[in-house]
């Protein structure tokens, strides 16, 4: 496997991380994780854009344009002949002694690599528990930034749980997991919190509102309950690794029939249809 670092094609060994990097001391960076089928990157325009955008919006000037990003990551893909998996690209505002503000002389560092991940078909078919936790994370939160600590605290809550997930709420309003985001179905209608700045603009969650337009299912981007969550015929996640993964049981209640419903099921198949 080889990776790039710093502008060029390394192996992971010969890669040397100052500790000034600002992504240590601040988690002063932005990523993407990538999705690989077929050697092909799934969503590729899209992941570009929320890269653009958070960067902007944390003042950080990318040293590549969209074309030699994509290019990056196909070089990657093809170079360690990656057919199914994901690919990780962060970038920092470089290196310089611990210093609050912005360093005026350091150059951005991207990081990229790519691994081989499988589909977790079992959960795609068979689905997961979850819990619900309140949501601390800041009010930036459609920044895909490196700063993960809450996502990190809530997800090793879920496994202290046994259960895979954890479902987010900000005073009993449903926002998204700690990996992915969240959508359920009542009374045929799909509902999920609008894409503002308390949940990651999730790739997949635009694919399956998509999918579901074409399906003429019905989508209401609102917010909703934790009390109208545990009431709701189905619940599924979204996400770049997750895909549709559906939740049977949340703090030990049993959601609808207890497996994935006839609704997720639907765009289950249609977005394998579509992307594989
Ligand atoms: N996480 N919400 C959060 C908080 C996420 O971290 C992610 C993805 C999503 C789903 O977004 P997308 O459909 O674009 O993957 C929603 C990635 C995979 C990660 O941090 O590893």
């Amino acid at each position: 496997m080889y990776y790039f670092y710093k502008n060029e094609f390394v192996h992971k060994q010969d890669i040397q991380i100052s500790p000034d990097d600002r992504g240590y001391y601040f988690g002063d960076g932005i990523y993407e994780v990538f999705r690989v089928y077929n050697g092909q990157i799934y969503e590729g325009a899209a992941h570009i854009q929320r890269l653009e955008r958070t960067a902007s919006e944390v003042r950080l000037q990318l040293p590549y344009s969209n074309e030699e990003i994509i290019d990056i990551i196909n070089r990657l893909i093809q170079g360690n002949n990656l057919v199914e998996g994901t690919v990780y690209m962060q970038i920092t505002r470089g290196e310089a002694p611990r210093a609050h503000p912005f360093p005026t002389q350091a150059e951005p560092i991207v990081l990229a690599y790519c691994t081989e991940v499988k589909r977790p078909l079992t959960t795609i078919q068979n689905g997961i528990q979850a819990i619900t936790q309140p949501d601390i994370r800041w009010l930036r939160c459609d920044l895909k930034t490196l700063n993960l600590l809450p996502n990190v605290l809530a997800k090793q809550t879920a496994l202290d749980h046994g259960v895979q997930e954890v479902i987010l709420h900000r005073e009993g309003t449903v926002t998204e997991c700690s990996a992915s985001n969240l959508m359920i179905i009542k009374d045929d209608v799909l509902y999920t919190h609008p894409a503002n700045h308390l949940i990651l603009h999730g790739i997949t969650r635009a694919v399956v509102l998509r999918l579901a337009h074409a399906l003429h299912i019905q989508v209401k981007e609102e917010p909703f309950t934790t009390n109208q969550l545990l009431q709701a015929d189905e619940v599924f996640i979204t996400g770049t690794t997750v895909e549709i993964t559906s939740i049977l049981r949340i703090d030990g209640q049993v959601i609808g029939t207890g497996t994935p419903g006839p609704t997720t099921q639907r765009l289950k198949a249609e977005f394998e249809k579509t992307f594989l």
